[in-house]
């Protein structure tokens, strides 16, 4: 498919809502690849494709997952607002025909992150949360963290997560936990300033 194809079946598959928010990040995808060395094609990509599966109805998703032999863990399966992600992955292979699995796999951890994120899983799951329509307490922090220092960007990002979710009560995903882990082990969650 070409990109105005893409577009276009997402604009049928998507509120418009959620239609912008996703061109939005494919454009945000795009300057951060251009600041830290990262494929342009590839962000606009998969920033665009990220949400494909967010509007379907939950049954309908459920439903296409298991066609397309995509397995969900208990975890993802008890939070509903991360389902979008694998299943989105698994979507973006079967009918956008997306088959670079760098770009499937930074759609597949936009929610929830991983251990070992790459650039790219990184871009995304930053743009996601920092492109211009987004409106949340310490979207001003992130976003400056985001044009100074990509992995202390991704562990605020985390560390809001994580925070979010134990204050409200929900469920952590484990690979939250390991992404964080990880960071922590490499020293990347402090600043230069906070590591003196
Ligand atoms: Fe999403
Ligand atoms: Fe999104």
């Amino acid at each position: 498919m070409t990109i105005k194809e893409i577009e276009s079946k997402l604009k049928n598959e998507l509120d418009e809502k959620r239609y912008k928010h996703s061109i939005s990040v494919a454009d945000e995808a795009v300057r951060l690849a251009g600041l830290y060395g990262g494929d342009k094609e590839k962000a606009y990509l998969a920033g665009l494709i990220h949400d494909c599966a967010k509007c379907l109805p939950y049954d309908k998703a459920i439903e296409l997952a298991k066609k397309y032999g995509c397995v969900l863990d208990d975890e993802t399966l008890a939070c509903p607002g991360v389902v979008h992600a694998p299943i989105g992955a698994v979507v973006a292979e079967h009918e956008y025909g997306i088959s670079d699995t760098e770009i499937l796999d930074a759609i597949r951890y936009h929610t929830v992150a991983r251990k070992g994120m790459t650039l790219l899983d990184k871009i995304i799951y930053l743009a996601d949360m920092t492109e211009p329509y987004r409106d949340f307490n310490g979207v001003e922090n992130l976003r400056k963290l985001c044009n100074e220092d990509i992995d202390l960007a991704f562990c605020e990002a985390l560390r809001r997560s994580l925070q979010f979710n134990i204050e409200k009560g929900n469920i952590m995903h484990p690979n939250t936990l390991y992404a964080w882990n990880e960071m922590c082990i490499k020293n990347k969650h402090k600043s230069r300033e906070e590591n003196k």
